[in-house]
């Protein structure tokens, strides 16, 4: 039988950790959340208290089951008293793998024996993040999507290392915390969900830009033929495009500068006209700020 999941610990309280403690707490687990950077934790009481509030108020949850939300979730400044009794540790950290080992080691060193521990990371696979635990059988990813409150999947991500019964905990957790897992049986990079959503936009910025169709064609494309709630480019811009032209440059150059990885003029364009998408008002498309 799977090891329970009773109490889960987070480290990070930033755009990923605090809904991904706050998930689990409505779960129905008891979760303790901590960051090591001073000030974010009184951040995440006021936010956490907007949200449920919130959702009191829209009648999505009585005010009975806000309260009892509330007192699972826990917020504490030290790594030692949040994860010293947890049967699962989340981490949710910068995306920096040095940092993530030198945190993976000191949680194992006041952590129970049993306890899994797991990264969030996107791009780090767990083997990579494993070599600094004495006991890497206890290591995968679950890795969640944004916003984590709301995205109905998680990807357990399994790696050379990782248990079986680390597995098998992993993803009966996700189905307690409302989640479906997708259980990703061989590291990859990108693991499924955001390689296939890479393809995707590969194509699309093809299409775009060998004049074979224009953004919005493509986006109307993908949202009226294929039922996506999204296209690629209204998609780009929700993502951010001077992060997505980061992460572009940096393939491109890791690369050895090869031609197809060339992030696309468009891109580029856009971002130095300052159309960074979304959260700038503008970037294919116009916004209200
Ligand atoms: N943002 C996304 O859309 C997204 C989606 C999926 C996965 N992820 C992954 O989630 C992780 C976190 O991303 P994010 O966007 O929430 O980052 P973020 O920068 O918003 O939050 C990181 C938090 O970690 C805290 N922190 C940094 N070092 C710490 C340490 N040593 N101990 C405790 N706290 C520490 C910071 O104070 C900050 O509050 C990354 O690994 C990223 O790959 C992000």
């Amino acid at each position: 039988m799977a090891i329970e999941i009773k109490k889960v610990a987070v480290v990070g309280g930033g755009t990923m950790g605090r809904q991904i403690a706050l998930n689990a707490a409505i779960g129905g687990v008891e979760t303790y959340l901590t960051d090591s950077f001073p000030g974010v934790l009184d951040k995440v009481a006021a936010w956490s208290k907007e949200y449920l509030n919130g959702r009191v108020a829209k009648g999505k949850m009585d005010s009975a089951a806000a309260e009892a939300v509330s007192k699972r979730f826990h917020l504490v400044p030290k790594l030692k008293d949040a994860v010293a009794d947890a049967d699962l540790v989340i981490e949710a950290i910068v995306e920096n793998l040095d940092a993530k080992k030198e945190l993976f080691a000191n949680i194992e060193k006041v952590c129970k024996d049993s306890t899994i521990i797991v990264s969030n990371s996107s791009t780090f696979p767990p083997s990579l993040m494993a070599v600094a635990l004495k006991k890497p059988e206890r290591m995968a990813n679950l890795h969640y999507f944004n916003p984590a409150l709301h995205m109905a999947l998680v990807e357990v991500v399994v790696g050379p290392q990782s248990g079986k019964e680390t597995i098998d905990a992993l993803v009966a957790f996700a189905g307690k915390i409302g989640k479906t897992p997708l259980t990703v049986r061989k590291e990859i990079e990108g693991f499924v969900v955001n390689r296939i959503l890479q393809a995707i936009t590969n194509e699309a910025w093809f299409l775009v830009e060998n004049g074979y169709a224009t953004y919005q064609d493509i986006d109307a494309g993908a949202e009226k033929g294929l039922g996506h709630p999204m296209g690629p480019f209204r998609t780009l811009d929700l993502a951010g495009l001077d992060t997505i032209l980061d992460i572009r440059t940096a393939k491109y150059k890791a690369s050895g500068c090869k031609e197809e990885l060339r992030p696309p003029k468009l891109l580029a364009e856009l971002v130095g006209k300052g159309h960074c998408g979304r959260k700038s008002g503008q970037g294919f498309y116009k916004y209200d700020k």
